[in-house]
């Protein structure tokens, strides 16, 4: 409940204040001097002071002052019969919230209390978003504060120091390579190798040589030992990318791998345990490849422990800015620019960009925005033309199927709607105001729709 104090000597003005807040349900109380306001203050139990400037005790000036240093979520309005325009300017540039003369009308009072207490939840909600910035998971260069890649990290970290089996799913560029990387760094094997294999790039021949090495005279050409890939892991990690793509025969050399964690090195008959954790990604749909008879279901089974999917970019436009950011840090780096910032309108193309490549688009284009770029700021005519290229409704997948029977238009409205509010205040860093502006609707519309829609 929201709690007012009304610090004013003049029981006539205690009265008609008590008699105005309480018609709206706030909550009243009411001091005779400085000290006396402050109390509660200390205490954080007020939300704002309704303050004379010629209080007892020192003077609404300076209760106003002590309150400001005491808890700045407090508000404090300050009234007076006699207050000058340098009172009054003086006062707003102490952080009062609003100078209000005597008399006063009620609406003149009601106006000041609402637009103090807005402020002054605006301020409380900022702080915990900070609060709740601070807190947000992190993993080392992965960007990624959408709630899914929050979800993805939590995992990530939970099974970090143990030596489970993680297969990483995703669309190409979304981070897969990078998020594997991450594990590694996070575990207890970090001092490890982390060794990478491209599946999909073995040729059948050299396959069982490459993962599990061979003896010297084990097959024409094998003139000396050589240390497999699974070997060469030990203690680390090995990372399997495009799982999805392997041959039947790699498929099941895999599989009794995973099985018992033991491996035959070509010409040898002798077994080798490995210590290895085991990670996978593709970008295929395991799933539907095993229903079509491309991936064998006992070895899905097996590598599906603990999966996580990268979502697409498209999918996650809050996350686009600080991408784009983390991006101009390393380029200006790499090329020796000082390109400083994104103009607007950069931004809001960034934002609208279809992504069909994901991250790694959005990097090539920062990298060559931050090469050709001649001011200190990326306009939009610096971004790649083709990032902007429409494809369907603005924000919409690139791949939306436009077949069957659409929704009902209010419906289908929803998503797109929603996603587009987010962007704009995630644009204007929770302003919603300027969030208004930029959508070009008022600000009740706008405040109606984030109700509507459940955005926080
Ligand atoms: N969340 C992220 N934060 C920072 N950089 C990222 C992020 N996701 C991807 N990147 C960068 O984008 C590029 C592409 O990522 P990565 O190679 O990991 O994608 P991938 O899913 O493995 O792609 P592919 O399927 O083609 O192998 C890399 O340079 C990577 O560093
Ligand atoms: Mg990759």
């Amino acid at each position: 409940m929201t709690r007012i104090l009304v610090a004013d000597p003049d029981p006539r003005a205690q009265q008609s204040l008590e008699a105005m807040l309480s018609e709206r349900g706030y909550e009243f109380g009411a001091a005779n001097d400085v000290q006396h306001a402050l109390e509660p203050v200390h205490d954080g139990q007020v939300d704002l002071i309704l303050a004379d400037l010629s209080l007892p005790g020192g003077g609404g000036m300076e209760l106003l002052e002590k309150v400001r240093a005491a808890n700045p979520g407090t508000a404090v309005v300050l009234l007076s019969a006699f207050g000058s325009v340098q009172d009054a300017v003086k006062a707003m540039q102490m952080g009062a919230a609003d100078f209000l003369g005597k008399p006063f009308a009620k609406d003149q009072v009601m106006l000041a209390v609402d637009r103090a207490l807005e402020k002054t939840a605006l301020q409380r909600e900022n702080q915990e978003l900070k609060i709740a910035l601070d807190d947000r998971l992190r993993l080392d260069n992965v960007i990624g504060s959408d709630p899914r890649m929050q979800a993805i990290f939590k995992t990530v970290q939970a099974v970090a120091d143990t030596r489970t089996t993680v297969l990483i799913t995703g669309e190409s560029g979304t981070g897969k390579t990078l998020l594997a990387r991450a594990l590694h760094q996070l575990s207890d094997r970090k001092a490890g190798p982390f060794v990478e294999v491209n599946c999909g790039a073995l040729p059948e021949s050299l396959l069982e040589s490459e993962l599990f090495g061979h003896i010297k005279g084990s097959f024409t050409g094998a003139v000396r030992d050589k240390l497999g890939k699974f070997e060469a892991a030990s203690g680390g990690t090995i990372f399997l990318d495009e799982i999805g793509t392997s041959t039947p025969a790699f498929q099941i050399k895999l599989l009794r791998v995973l099985q018992d964690r033991l491996i035959e090195r070509v010409g040898d008959t002798n077994t080798v345990s490995v210590d290895v954790r085991i990670v996978l990604a593709t970008n295929k749909d395991l799933e539907k490849a095993v229903v079509d008879g491309e991936f064998r279901e006992d070895l899905f089974y097996r590598i599906n422990v603990v999966s996580v999917e990268m979502p697409p970019l498209r999918q996650r436009p809050l996350d686009i800015q600080p991408l784009a950011q983390h991006f101009l840090h390393r380029f200006n780096q790499e090329h020796g620019r000082s390109v400083e910032a994104f103009t607007d309108g950069a931004i809001a193309a960034l934002i609208q960009a279809p992504w069909p490549g994901n991250v790694r688009q959005l990097e090539n284009a920062v990298e060559r925005a931050v090469v050709l770029c001649h001011g200190t700021a990326i306009d939009r005519n610096d971004l790649p033309a083709t990032m902007t290229e429409p494809s369907g409704a603005v924000g919409m997948p690139a791949s939306a199927p436009n077949v069957g029977p659409p929704l009902p238009l209010k419906e289908a409205l929803v998503e797109p709607e929603k996603r587009i509010i987010e962007q704009a205040l995630t644009f204007c860093d929770g302003n919603r105001e300027r969030a208004a502006t930029l959508l070009a609707i008022n600000r009740s519309t706008l405040f109606h729709k984030l109700k509507k829609l459940g955005i926080r």
